[in-house]
């Protein structure tokens, strides 16, 4: 029941039986969306979608390929079990909603037809689709599978988390496909729910395109669910009032010696003569499906991309786009007395071990993904650096796990690496003259609390699942061409704290009546993090100054809108007469503007990444401890400082979720806070925005 998902991906797109008007997905190598989030980059997500579709446009010519791709999966990672986490860009709603609108308009954007007054016409260079809507990210959980999970959802999360990467990837992204996934959300199956349907993603943030249902979502809302006790023909007429276009049905599901194709197209008929189904609702279905084609040009051809061919498949610039998109999003965990980089002069050869030194294309290239250009293993890319030997008394140890461990439909029973690896790596650890380097294939965190605390394991590095040249981008990073840049897009947390919440409680904010502690950076603050979100260390020091001096104060005009906030017991004295105001209900032009010079104080060139998060006021009850609101990443010379201008909108970045789920901005003060990503460096900056209302 593998949904057609792809990741990132590039290169060569070989597709599987793709067609267009059954559109599937796939897609070919590096990074896999984990690590490729952890670039915190814009430009090189929008440039990885951007060769998918040349890739893909190539592929249709040759007649390999269709035009509709089901990318990217932006659930957001609220569980760190969940098997899925490797697919998608982390646990922060507003960086993996940026993600998916740089990658759906380097998917989808045709250069010059950015906008158009009549959206409907506007032409696409490949169709994208923001998956999995909404609130899932629980797969087979001991036993909770997604196709029978409920999955119990306040509205206020729905508003701050759930929805907010869809949100943001239909109205900024302007994304031609949305797909519900298997889930019920409080009590209704997300592909039969009219108000998550044709209520938001069609009517409220205006989707101008198709919404698809996950594979055989229809089938298992009839079959397993047993939603309502519905027949096959009452499911079918039930999506299709909701608002689904198109089912993806399998067709492998044979009954009575015949494939069972999708539900809409076997039942649909009769939906319609039993008079369940209006005639007008597949009428709309077809026409969102049809229109889709036409703006790619399914009907009558695509000129500008009419030339292209087998010369645009793994050409000079995709490889390099691959192997520099793997080296953006390496994150540099530890680096103890700089063991890192590696001198290869000084260490003539190295050993190379663990399980994932020869680490197949399975491994390196994560899930959903077609062959790659080639393929370098990490002992590959090591060995043209240096001589390897086991006799040597260095060590780099490539560990992880892998898809047996964390996959679509199979959640993680705990965040460990394999019992026999630890072993094996405290083994070599213990019986090295040198401390050894700890390189770690994933998706999701691992807690290696243990390797983390041992001074005989120097430097670990995480590459995510690097892709097709992920061996190279190792090395380069390893023997110092490329000072890591990248930070963590999901907090690692340490085992122990899996066996304070099950997976199956979707709260994010804590509940001390439950003993539940919190989900995400935005809610958790104990002690059960082994790396926090936005951690990542460089082979140079960065430190901010911003003209953001003492801080600042803003004044909105409440005009009458003003909303209750809920305080923190005893927290204020009395409550102001304007607590908040609801930003659906005012203009919100007002901005803060600074600037950061981010100065590279160190002896080698970097990348890195300035993380904007805004605290809000204390006295203010449920609110996040912090929230990223802006992000950009920058290459600054050794010595040399670069300055990065933010205008932060007022409602946008100060703006919370109410109990009410109204999004309000409150009075008081908050904070602006730029967090380094290397806690040793105390670099981190702050200063107060104090927010009042005129009236
Ligand atoms: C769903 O139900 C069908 C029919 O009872 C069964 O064959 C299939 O294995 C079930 N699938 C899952 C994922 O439980
Ligand atoms: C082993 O490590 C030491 C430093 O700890 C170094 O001086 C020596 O040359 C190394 N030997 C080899 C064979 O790499
Ligand atoms: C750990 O055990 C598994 C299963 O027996 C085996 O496949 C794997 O190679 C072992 N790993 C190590 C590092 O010994
Ligand atoms: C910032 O605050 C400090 C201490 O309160 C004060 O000495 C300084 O003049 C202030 N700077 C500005 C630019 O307001
Ligand atoms: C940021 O820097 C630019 C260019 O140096 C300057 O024009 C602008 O006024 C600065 N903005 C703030 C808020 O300091
Ligand atoms: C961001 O990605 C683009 C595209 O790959 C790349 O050219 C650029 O150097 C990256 N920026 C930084 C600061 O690393």
């Amino acid at each position: 029941m593998a949904s057609s998902a792809m990741h990132v991906s590039i290169l060569s797109l070989l597709l599987l039986g793709t067609t267009v008007s059954i559109p599937r997905a796939s897609s070919r190598a590096v990074p896999s969306q984990s690590d490729g989030g952890a670039s915190f980059n814009e430009s090189l997500w929008q440039s990885i979608g951007q060769a998918i579709s040349t890739e893909a446009r190539a592929m249709y010519n040759l007649g390999k390929g269709g035009l509709t791709y089901w990318s990217p999966n932006i659930n957001v990672v609220r569980d760190p079990r969940w098997g899925r986490a490797l697919e998608t860009p982390g646990e922060d709603p507003f960086v993996v909603g940026r993600y998916a609108v740089n990658f759906v308009r380097g998917m989808q954007d045709v250069p010059g037809h950015e906008v158009a007054s009549d959206p409907m016409s506007r032409p696409l260079k490949t169709s994208a689709c923001c998956k999995h809507y909404a609130a899932y990210d629980v797969d087979d959980w001991y036993g909770h599978t997604r196709f029978k999970f409920d999955a119990r959802v306040e509205e206020r999360d729905m508003v701050e988390t759930f929805q907010r990467p869809f949100e943001m990837c239909v109205r900024h992204g302007d994304v031609s496909s949305v797909m519900c996934s298997y889930n019920r959300v409080n009590g209704i199956p997300a592909c039969a729910d009219a108000r998550l349907l044709s209520g938001t993603i069609r009517r409220d943030w205006g989707l101008h395109g198709y919404i698809v249902s996950d594979c055989d979502a229809v089938r298992v809302m009839t079959d397993n669910a047993t939603w309502l006790g519905y027949t096959a023909v009452e499911s079918t007429a039930a999506v299709l009032k909701a608002g689904l276009d198109l089912d993806c049905g399998e067709s492998w599901i044979v009954q009575n010696g015949k494939p069972v194709m999708d539900f809409l197209t076997t039942y649909g008929l009769e939906a319609v003569q039993k008079g369940k189904t209006r005639e007008s609702d597949v009428d709309n279905a077809l026409t969102n499906l049809y229109m889709t084609l036409m703006r790619l040009g399914y009907f009558d051809g695509m000129p500008r991309y009419e030339s292209l061919n087998e010369k645009d498949i793994c050409s000079d610039d995709h490889r390099s786009l691959a192997l520099d998109g793997a080296r953006q999003g390496m994150v540099l965990l530890k680096n103890h007395g700089g063991l890192l980089p590696l001198d290869p002069k000084k260490f003539g050869a190295v050993a190379v071990r663990g399980p994932h030194a020869e680490a197949p294309e399975k491994i390196m290239d994560g899930d959903y993904t077609g062959p790659p250009c080639r393929y370098v293993t990490p002992r590959d890319g090591i060995s043209k650096d240096v001589k390897i030997s086991h006799d040597a008394n260095l060590t780099i140890y490539f560990g992880g796990i892998n898809m047996h461990i964390e996959r679509e439909g199979n959640d993680r029973e705990d965040l460990l690496l394999p019992k026999n690896q630890t072993e094996q790596i405290l083994h070599i650890a213990a019986a090295s003259p040198n401390p050894i380097v700890l390189v770690i294939l994933s998706g999701g965190g691992i807690d290696i609390s243990f390797a983390q605390g041992n001074p005989k394991i120097g430097a670990i590095l995480w590459a995510g699942y690097p892709g097709g040249e992920g061996g190279n981008a190792i090395a380069d990073v390893i023997f110092g061409r490329y000072s890591p840049g990248g930070r963590l897009p999901l907090t690692w947390f340490k085992n122990k704290y899996i066996h304070q919440i099950p997976m199956t409680s979707m709260e994010l904010r804590p509940r001390p009546d439950h003993g539940y502690p919190g989900r995400t950076y935005k809610f958790y603050d104990g002690p059960e993090v082994l790396y926090r979100f936005g951690h990542g260390l460089s082979y140079t020091k960065f430190r901010y100054e911003t003209s953001a001096g003492n801080g600042t104060a803003v004044t909105l005009a409440a005009g009458g809108h003003c909303k209750r906030l809920s305080y923190k017991a005893g927290a204020v004295d009395a409550t102001p007469s304007c607590p908040a105001i609801d930003v659906a209900s005012h203009s919100c032009k007002e901005t803060v503007d600074f600037n950061v010079s981010v100065v590279n104080g160190g002896d080698v060139d970097g990348s890195h990444t300035v993380l904007v998060y805004t605290v809000p006021p204390p006295e203010v009850a449920g609110a996040p401890i912090k929230q990223v609101v802006a992000f950009q990443r920058v290459f600054v010379k050794a010595g040399g400082a670069a300055t990065v201008g933010f205008s932060l909108k007022v409602c946008e970045a100060f703006g919370i979720v109410e109990k009410t789920a109204y999004t309000v901005v409150p009075s008081g003060v908050s904070t602006v806070l730029l967090e380094n990503g290397d806690t040793s460096s105390p670099s981190s900056v702050s200063f107060p925005v104090k927010i009042n209302f005129s009236t």
